[in-house]
């Protein structure tokens, strides 16, 4: 019955095309002049592409040239995705609620609570998540286990957020009152959640105190983090490069020698397997992402407990996948920096080569996709138990939001639509968990 009514309501109501639909991004052809800054860009070359003119200049975009002229150099596009992310005074994230149909995209908890309840039930003390932006996954796991008092009574929540403004809306969703500082030392906020959950807010996963066995959820985390891309030229791997043109516009050079990113790519290259080697011209790496699965593998390992990683990435090497997304749509990367969501694909192969360097005390399970992730936690059974007690509007809400969830056409357990078209996040969307090895392997994953 359930698979006719969802059949049904795929017809009817198609969902969206999910936020970071992967596309290639084409621009017009780029300047090869030299600019106006006065050093030597004889041996830069700029590929032809991504080259935009802006017409007044805003304060990240007067910032972004600051840096470049008085470096006397064009920046990696990862300190360019860095400051026009997470720039404290104008970063993307900074001043403003970016998600949902108002905002530039939306992301799985924000499609429907089931995908926060399907979470599981960490028994861990202190409860991480990475980047939770309106806090809307939180809360849905908070109130999914509020109904286990000593499993709640035992957690404390800790929010890594770089954004004021989603910092309040999180202390808005989790229902929090009451702020105190933990400790007179530390600048660290603690408010108390509506089940009496006392929860922190961080700049840095370092910043959380050691000592206790951490859960870790970074849901959409990874890919905002900095991605370097270097291109294969004559003289060999050049990083690809933002400079200020002429004109004035941002363009995309290449380096004329090693930067310090290039002993990532190095790392990166040594994993890659020889037939992604042989064919590859254009990588696209991520240092942060390299550095922070070490940091929460030291964790692990000293602590306890484990990570669950949820993004939209591939399971090997990644040529070029950053993309600029406002309103729904895909937008120029240098076009009007700051007010466009920068991500790119995660590279689920580095993070788990980069985990298993940095401990021999930790596991690494999949990555497995979202469709699979969710279907084993039993995400079938929630949604029937769910549209027995609703409203029809509620209903078609819930069959919609299934499908972005686990659409794709991979649906386990049930058919999926008749057309092999994608309809959601289900297999884009990879699920990775790094788990101390004495805890097992997490039920998803087995
Ligand atoms: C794409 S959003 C994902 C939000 C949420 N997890 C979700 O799936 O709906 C990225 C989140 O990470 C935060 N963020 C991005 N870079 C960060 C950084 N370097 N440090 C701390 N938070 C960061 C953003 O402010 C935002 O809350």
């Amino acid at each position: 019955m359930l698979r006719r009514v969802l059949r049904q309501c795929y017809s009817l109501h198609r969902p969206t095309v999910p936020r970071r639909l992967y596309r290639r991004f084409c621009s017009s052809p780029s300047e090869t002049t030299a600019t106006t800054i006065s050093i030597d860009r004889s041996t830069l070359y700029n590929p032809p592409e991504h080259t935009h003119h802006p017409t007044s200049d805003s304060e990240l975009v007067k910032h972004l040239k600051g840096i470049i002229k008085f470096r006397g150099g064009p920046i990696s596009l990862g300190e360019y995705m860095s400051e026009v992310l997470t720039n404290p005074k104008a970063g993307y994230y900074i001043n403003r609620d970016v998600f949902g149909a108002e905002g530039d995209f939306i992301t799985s908890p924000e499609v429907s609570q089931m995908f926060g309840e399907q979470m599981g039930q960490p028994q861990r003390i202190n409860l991480v998540e990475l980047g939770p932006g309106r806090g809307t996954l939180m809360a849905d796991l908070l109130r999914g286990a509020s109904k286990f008092k000593n499993f709640i009574e035992s957690l404390h929540v800790h929010l890594v957020e770089c954004s004021p403004a989603l910092q309040k809306l999180q202390h808005q969703n989790l229902k929090c009152v009451g702020e105190e500082n933990a400790s007179q030392d530390t600048d660290v906020r603690t408010a108390r959640s509506l089940f009496g959950t006392p929860v922190s807010w961080h700049a840095m996963l370092e910043q959380i105190p050691s000592g206790l066995p951490t859960i870790i959820i970074a849901h959409e985390f990874f890919d905002a983090l900095p991605v370097h891309q270097f291109q294969k030229a004559s003289r060999g791997w050049c990083e690809k490069m933002v400079d200020v043109a002429e004109d004035s516009s941002f363009r995309f050079v290449l380096s004329p020698q090693p930067t310090p990113a290039t002993l990532y790519l190095l790392k990166r290259l040594k994993w890659a397997a020889p037939e992604e080697f042989a064919e590859l011209n254009q990588i696209e790496i991520c240092p942060q992402a390299m550095e922070l699965t070490q940091t929460i593998v030291d964790r692990i390992s000293s602590d306890g407990g484990g990570a669950l990683i949820i993004d939209y990435g591939m399971n090997g090497v990644i040529s070029n996948s950053l993309q600029a997304i406002r309103k729904h749509k895909f937008v120029n990367l240098l076009d009007n920096p700051g007010s466009a969501d920068l991500s790119a694909y995660v590279d689920f192969a580095s993070i788990r080569h980069s985990a298993e360097e940095a401990s021999g005390e930790v596991c690494v399970h999949g990555p497995i996709t979202q469709s699979q992730f969710l279907g084993s936690l039993g995400i079938n059974f929630r949604v029937e138990a769910l549209l027995q007690n609703c409203t029809e509007e509620q209903a078609e809400t819930l069959r919609t939001g299934y499908w972005k969830l686990v659409g794709d056409g991979e649906a386990p357990f049930w058919e999926g639509p008749d057309q092999d078209v994608p309809i959601g996040m289900g297999t884009r969307y990879q699920a990775m968990a790094i788990v101390n090895k004495n805890h097992g392997v997490p039920v998803p994953f087995q």
